[in-house]
């Protein structure tokens, strides 16, 4: 098939091995699978149902307003066509302050405004840092539940998934920051990333210096560069995301991961904290992020899984993959001939972080198996300007345990 020798055809099979393998993990036991299937088999119920359990089938702003907050939706077009949309708390309800400084919250991989909001408003950051004075916005990367517009392209065309982070750091994060400064007539903001919100902010600063004037400060929970430590499945099936990429790219299929109803309804029916198989919910989420800390306020995590994942290229994964593997903290891998061809050398251009000349602070849990302490540390060496490099101080906190 598509024109392949043998030994791609072996890693092919290869790949589907690994990902039903992964899978057959993630998977409920039979008697459970019975069950799951006949419930999405019935469609009606399945419509009841949903209304039953609050925030389920609710937008960020919905959620926002639920909890008695006020919310704005804000549309940016970055300079490639893609249409972002902003969600805002412009100030909380423990008294307004006139003058309230901006935060940008900037999302991880798969996932959307609506992490910073699915939980009490004490706990969730989107309502603790609105409370606390801030005019909150939370952008939503191309792709995702919220960004799936374009000028010209549809969604449902491969070509409208044709981008990875580097395109989300010189694009996405720099359009939504002049267009939220412009719209609150400040001069600069505090930028919040966790995951891969910090990434494209490493990456950002490398490509555009000049926006490190427009950051007063940057808070990066689980930070994200080099990936030489990570654990866990995601780096067992690193070395097969460009074979996956190659062949749901031949297949037309861009998209990673969409947040789609089927996926909503079992988490809303697993993960539901009564539920007898919601150990299943916690195993996986666990076999990705690390060990569980007990952080997570169960009570949510139907909301979060019917919100997440989000949504995002199938690149985006190939090139957490190829940053794992390389060990090197640069651009996409295109190949040889691709990557003469986008950037006149055999090999992609490392990112600078020495560039990133904001005050930083970076904050870290001990046991995140993404961002793991051994790689934060490797970071924190290299920013030229770490304001403070925080541990949390537990002795397991996990990838997850920052949003949710
Ligand atoms: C979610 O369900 C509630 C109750 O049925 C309904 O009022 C609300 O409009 C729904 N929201 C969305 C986004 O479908
Ligand atoms: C779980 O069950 C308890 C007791 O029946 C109930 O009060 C609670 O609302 C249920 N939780 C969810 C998420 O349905
Ligand atoms: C990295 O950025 C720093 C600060 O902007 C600059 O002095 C240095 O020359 C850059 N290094 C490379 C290899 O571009």
């Amino acid at each position: 098939m598509f024109g392949m020798g043998s030994s791609a055809a072996v890693r092919v099979v290869a790949v589907v091995v690994a990902l039903a393998g992964s899978l057959a993990l993630a998977l409920p036991p039979a008697g459970d699978m019975k069950i799951l299937v006949d419930r999405i088999l019935r469609k009606e119920a399945m419509t009841q149902d949903r209304s039953t359990h609050w925030g389920v089938n609710m937008t960020t702003t919905e959620i926002i307003e639920a909890m008695g907050y006020p919310a704005e939706i804000h549309h940016v077009t970055t300079h490639d066509g893609y249409i972002l949309e902003l969600h805002r708390i412009p100030h909380g309800i423990k008294g307004a302050s006139q003058d309230r400084p901006v935060a940008l919250l900037q999302h991880c991989f798969l996932c959307s405004s609506a992490d910073y909001v699915m939980n009490t408003p004490d706990q969730a950051l989107g309502y603790v840092m609105a409370d606390a004075g801030y005019d909150v916005w939370m952008p939503n990367f191309r792709g995702n539940t919220y960004s799936r517009n374009h000028v010209e392209l549809d969604p449902a065309n491969v070509k409208f998934w044709n981008w990875n982070w580097d395109q989300m750091a010189v694009h996405d994060v720099p359009s939504s920051i002049d267009y939220i400064l412009a719209t609150t007539g400040r001069e600069d903001l505090y930028y919040l990333g966790w995951s891969m919100g910090t990434t494209v902010f490493w990456a950002m600063m490398s490509e555009l210096p000049e926006y490190n004037s427009k950051v007063r400060a940057m808070a990066a929970l689980a930070p994200v560069s080099y990936m030489d430590y990570t654990q866990g499945p995601l780096v067992e099936l690193a070395p097969y995301s460009g074979e996956m990429d190659t062949i749901l790219t031949l297949l037309g299929v861009g998209e990673f991961l969409p947040s789609v109803p089927v996926v909503d309804y079992i988490a809303e029916k697993f993960c539901d904290s009564n539920s007898t198989v919601a150990e299943i919910c916690y195993n996986v989420l666990f076999l990705i992020a690390g060990p569980d800390s007990e952080e997570l306020n169960q009570e949510f995590l139907p909301v979060i899984l019917a919100h997440s994942p989000a949504g995002c290229s199938v690149h985006t994964i190939n090139h957490f993959g190829q940053i794992a593997l390389s060990g090197k903290f640069q651009k996409y891998d295109y190949g040889y001939l691709g990557n003469l061809n986008h950037y006149g050398h055999a090999t992609p251009p490392l990112y600078n972080l020495s560039a990133v000349t904001t005050p930083v602070g970076l904050f870290w849990g001990q046991t995140d198996w993404i961002a793991a302490p051994a790689d934060v540390a490797r970071l924190a060496e290299e920013l030229p300007n770490v304001a403070l490099n925080h541990r949390v101080d537990k002795d397991e906190f996990n990838h997850l345990d920052f949003g949710w």
